[in-house]
């Protein structure tokens, strides 16, 4: 069926529910504290392989019980492991997550062995790249090896997905040159575009920038209310699906692989958005990342009952 490469992050997420997130000078009580396999990269990867895409990761990790911890969350969900670098110097890369009581979060990271993902990797994987059908990366890389993954994607001619998270304002102009689609959330936009993007008629102008770029689909996610398409064909809107969210964590990851994988399978564009809605809907009802991803059989099932 072909082949999904993921290019990112890897992280040990150390997940803290507090009914409020703390502002600046306050000290809150935690609710419940877990660790969990965690990483833009490793959850969008982990994603793909639960969602039934053949996946490969690239990625580092340390070489201690956090490595362990995301390496087995990966194996048991079937993504090939096997390019990831261990070090023996760096750590394996963490997160602190805020949740608060609907599920909102803030999140900061600590790169740790992900700084080892360098351009010099990008070169000893080509053979990757060019094995697989869609190169899927986001931005919590150094950026230099995440821009040069999606060249050598590009220059292979692989279907492109960049998921701009977190967002960098420096993103060379070429990697916009002809990507097939890019994948922000509202503030990831508006950070990217240098330009407001609250409204919904904002972010289809923020988009139209990215479209004047070169970039051929935008897909905005925009959490509780769901995702905007933009392409030169209009704008599209997609409600997202009713749920109750407990944590918001590894949605947009969720959303990402699910999108990455309807379209190795050759859905169009609108059912691929829908599955990955799906996908995100049914991982807001869960706490943590990893763990919170939905297998195949339930994003099925999930969309039956909503025609039911
Ligand atoms: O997208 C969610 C992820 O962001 C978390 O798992 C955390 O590790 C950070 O990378």
């Amino acid at each position: 069926m072909g082949k999904i490469l993921v290019f990112g992050s890897s992280n040990a997420d150390m997940i803290l529910k507090t009914v409020n997130i703390p502002q600046k000078g306050e000290t809150v009580r935690c609710e419940d504290y877990k660790n969990a396999a965690g990483g833009k990269g490793a959850n969008q990867a982990c994603a793909c392989a639960k969602l039934g895409a053949d996946t490969v990761f690239l990625s580092a990790v340390g070489s201690d019980q956090f490595a362990d911890m995301v390496l087995s969350s990966l194996r048991a969900a079937g993504t090939d492991v096997s390019r990831v670098l261990k070090s023996a110097s760096q750590s394996t890369g963490f997160a602190v997550i805020n949740v608060d009581s609907v599920g909102e979060n803030t999140i900061v990271v600590v790169p740790g062995a992900n700084q080892l993902c360098t351009e010099e990797y990008i070169s000893e994987n080509l053979a990757a790249i060019a094995d697989a059908d869609i190169c899927l990366v986001q931005l919590e890389l150094p950026g230099k090896s995440v821009y040069e993954f999606i060249r050598q994607a590009k220059l292979c001619g692989k279907t492109v997905i960049f998921n701009p998270a977190p967002a960098s304002k420096d993103i060379p102009d070429d990697i916009y040159d002809g990507l097939d689609y890019i994948t922000p959330n509202e503030t990831e936009i508006a950070q990217i575009t240098g330009m407001a993007a609250e409204s919904e008629a904002e972010i289809a102008a923020a988009a139209e920038r990215l479209l004047e770029k070169g970039v051929k689909n935008v897909i905005v996610t925009i959490g509780s209310k769901g995702v905007i398409h933009v392409s030169s064909e209009g704008v599209r809107r997609y409600p997202a699906y009713k749920v109750k969210s407990v944590d918001t964590t590894a949605a947009g990851d969720t959303f990402n692989a699910g999108l990455a994988v309807a379209l190795l399978e050759g859905k169009g564009l609108q059912d691929a958005i829908s599955f990955g809605n799906a996908a995100a809907g049914i991982s807001v009802t869960r706490n943590g990342a990893q763990p919170s991803i939905p297998s195949r059989e339930e994003v099925d099932g999930f969309i039956k009952n909503q025609y039911i």
